[in-house]
């Protein structure tokens, strides 16, 4: 037991280190002051808030809350809070400046590796058991640390988003790991036969609230795309006046792009007949072959309807990417249980893009679905809400205050997306006419039509 737990602290211990060298190698390794003190898009934070404000979240959590310590700096709690600052007015308050931002965070970073030395992680006989996932406390294995893990990569994925809007010279290092097997799948779709699987988890040590609890779901069979839209796909849902028919818009849709003018995923023009794109200040043509992303769920259910299919449920998203049909057992992950490896999927920002359609045969579910995690977070049709008897914790400003009020739900995580911060049960969430996210669709359709 006590190597175990030693075990856990290293695995903390080694996260909180790497995604700390990730949050810096986007700002203050990456931008100079002015840049980071800018406000790129009025939907993004200017960099330097996330930066201080993951060291805030961490000392909140950690050092106070778990670990029972006074605040370092009392004055600065009200600049970070999230609920009291919206995005658009963070630029005009007294923000740290980088430098004092970093050594902030770095000061909060060596408390903590101090209070986790002699953290006691241990889970309490019977939790966090079936019944007990309320009654879980913070540090019940690693729970806290884990959770501050993730809130620095989400918000590292959200500032990746503020370089993708941002204007002017490449900031970020292109990167071009090679791609590794390319061996499309056979088949378009595949059906997943109709039967009970238990949806969320009791007991996922990394797992959110809004995860919890597991419930067993029934489901009608169902026909599922084995890959993402891709761009060429998308391009053809252009070509055929996809922007211009209203009739594959929903109502809100149809206004949505009426008022916006939307003929493309966003970041596209047409240059001379050929669609182009920027990419974290790079202009390029489109790659056919990859996942369409930057669309906004609208444009997600248009290409859908144009497809003669529909967006599939989040229920149907997770079963496709965790039961396996043939053992009647589900996974953390649609290729098993074993942690994310670069063959099994696109994860983490190893590369600047999603791969391309048909990449990453070993990261398949049992059916064959490819590229469930990673590459372009998924669109699909179910509202946000708590699973039934969900139990906020151990804040109701993580997902509570979200449920309901027109979010959608987005699943499997993008390329820009950490492999701690996704597995199959993880649930994202945006409004849904936002497109700057790393978002796109897979398709499905019912069964019974054929
Ligand atoms: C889960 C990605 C929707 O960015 O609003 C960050 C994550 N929560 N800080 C968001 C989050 C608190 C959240 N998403
Ligand atoms: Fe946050």
């Amino acid at each position: 037991m006590i190597h175990e737990q030693e075990r856990l602290k290293e695995r903390i211990a080694v996260e909180l280190d790497r995604v700390r060298r990730r949050s810096n190698g986007l700002t203050v390794e990456a931008l100079d002051e002015h840049e980071l003190l800018a406000q790129h898009s009025p939907l993004m934070s200017p960099l330097v808030w996330d930066l201080a404000h993951v060291g805030n979240y961490e000392e909140q959590w950690l050092l106070r809350a778990a670990g029972g310590r006074e605040a370092l700096r009392p004055d600065i709690d009200g600049l970070y809070d999230a609920f009291e600052n919206p995005r658009a007015d963070r630029v005009t308050l007294p923000l740290l400046r980088p430098q004092e931002a970093r050594e902030y965070n770095e000061r909060v970073r060596r408390e903590v590796l101090d209070t986790l030395e002699g953290a006691d992680l241990s889970v309490r006989p019977g939790a966090p058991g079936r019944a007990g996932h309320s009654e879980r406390s913070l540090l019940e294995a690693g729970f806290v640390f884990h959770m501050v893990i993730q809130h620095e990569h989400m918000h590292d994925e959200t500032m990746l988003a503020t370089h993708q809007l941002r204007r002017g010279a490449p900031a970020l290092l292109e990167e071009t790991p090679s791609l590794g097997p390319m061996d499309p799948p056979e088949a378009h779709e595949v059906l997943v036969p109709a039967g009970p699987f238990t949806l969320g988890t009791d007991d996922d040590p990394w797992s959110y609230d809004n995860e919890r609890p597991a419930y067993v779901v029934d489901l009608p069979a169902y026909w599922i795309d084995t890959t993402p839209v891709s761009n060429a796909a998308y391009q053809e849902f252009i070509a055929d006046g996809g922007y211009r028919r209203s009739e594959l818009w929903s109502r809100a849709g149809w206004e949505w792009r009426s008022a916006r003018e939307a003929v493309a995923p966003a970041f596209w023009s047409l240059e001379e007949g050929r669609w182009t794109r920027r990419r974290f200040g790079r202009r390029e043509d489109v790659p056919p072959n990859e996942p369409v992303q930057h669309v906004s769920f609208h444009e997600a259910e248009a290409y859908a309807h144009w497809a003669g299919k529909r967006l599939p449920t989040e229920a149907e998203w997770e079963k496709a990417a965790r039961y396996d049909p043939a053992t009647g057992r589900s996974h953390r992950f649609p290729w098993g249980d074993a942690e994310p490896e670069p063959r099994h999927a696109n994860l983490g920002q190893r590369r600047l893009a999603p791969s391309p359609v048909g990449a990453h045969p070993d990261g398949a579910s049992p059916l064959g679905v490819r590229q469930l995690i990673g590459d372009v977070w998924e669109w699909t049709s179910t509202t946000f809400h708590g699973y039934p008897g969900f139990r906020a914790f151990p804040y109701r400003e993580y997902s509570e205050v979200f449920f309901g009020d027109g979010y959608k739900v987005l699943r499997g995580g993008s390329w820009a997306t950490h492999p701690t911060a996704v597995r199959s049960t993880f649930r994202n969430w945006d409004h849904p006419i936002r497109r700057q996210i790393f978002s796109g669709l897979r398709c499905a359709r019912d069964a019974d039509r054929d």
